[in-house]
């Protein structure tokens, strides 16, 4: 059954059907476990995979908003999730998530390292404190989930997304901060494919132009029909951890193919 039923949630508005019914899949992974989940690109990608029977575990610093997300999940009536308050920039506290995930879930299959964050000034007015805010979160903050995760998924062979961006190798005014975390995000999911590709361990990272989320405070809506949607970046990661073993897209450029006009 195909129902419009946008989230009664504004935080994770979508232009796009919510679908009631199990979606079929060619996934071999059982658990997953997504920073940065309780909206945007990481809620619609925990989305995807509860739909096809994953086991999910979100993460976010919002307490209530992650809770109220795993909820939301958890009525579809297809894989578990749970919701976890969770800062990546703390890692005592990522390792613990990732201990409570393998207890609950029985393992780990996949690391989706999506948590990130973007503010956008010049230079010369970025406090001390933005600068960490952006680096700790969006590079710091995905070294962290990765060492915590490391061990299990050498245990099961298993799968690390990292969420980069075009702005990773496409500098643009007002966001240095944001283009230094991204442009370090990038080697260092090449480098760790390269470390973990030996060890089973596959690596890829997606580098998006124009989400439709609520990144830096936006609000999404009707007028960002020309970007890209979440469900669609949820589709690649999908389409990723579908691929035969063999082959490693190790990194996916993605653009809205229609620019806005004006
Ligand atoms: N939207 C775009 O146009 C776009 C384009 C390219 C790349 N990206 C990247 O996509 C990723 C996801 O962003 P989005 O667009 O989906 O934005 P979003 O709608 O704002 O979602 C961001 C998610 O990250 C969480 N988060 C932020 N800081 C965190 C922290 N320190 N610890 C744990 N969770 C944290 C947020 O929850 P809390 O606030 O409760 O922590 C939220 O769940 C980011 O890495 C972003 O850089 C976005």
């Amino acid at each position: 059954m195909c129902l419009f039923a946008p989230s009664t949630n504004p935080r994770r508005v979508s232009l796009e059907v919510m679908t009631t019914s199990p979606t079929p899949s060619k996934l071999t992974i059982k658990t997953a476990f997504i920073t940065g989940g309780s909206k945007g690109i990481g809620f619609f990608t925990a989305k995807a995979l509860i739909e096809r029977g994953v086991n999910v575990t979100l993460t976010a610093r919002n307490a209530a908003e992650v809770e109220a997300a795993a909820a939301e999940l958890n009525a579809l009536g297809h894989g578990t999730a749970l919701g976890l308050a969770v800062d990546v920039r703390d890692y005592a506290a990522l390792e613990g998530a990732i201990t409570q995930t393998v207890d609950t879930f029985g393992g780990l299959d996949f690391l989706f390292a999506n948590a990130g964050v973007g503010i956008f000034k010049p230079v010369h007015e970025l406090s001390l404190e933005d600068w960490a805010a952006v680096i700790d979160t969006n590079l710091t903050g995905v070294f962290y989930s990765v060492k915590a995760a490391v061990p299990h998924l050498e245990r099961s062979s298993g799968y690390i997304i990292t969420l980069s961006s075009l702005a990773g190798k496409n500098p643009f005014a007002l966001a240095s901060a944001y283009n230094a975390s991204k442009f370090g995000l990038n080697g260092f999911s090449e480098a760790i494919m390269l470390d973990l590709r030996p060890k089973g361990i596959r690596v890829s990272t997606i580098m998006p132009g124009s989400v439709s989320t609520h990144f830096a405070g936006h609000t999404p809506s009707e007028s960002d029909a020309w970007k890209i949607q979440s469900e669609d970046i949820a589709q690649i990661v999908i389409d990723l951890l579908e691929m035969n073993p063999r082959t490693l897209p190790s990194r996916v450029e993605v653009r809205p193919s229609q620019p806005k006009k004006g």
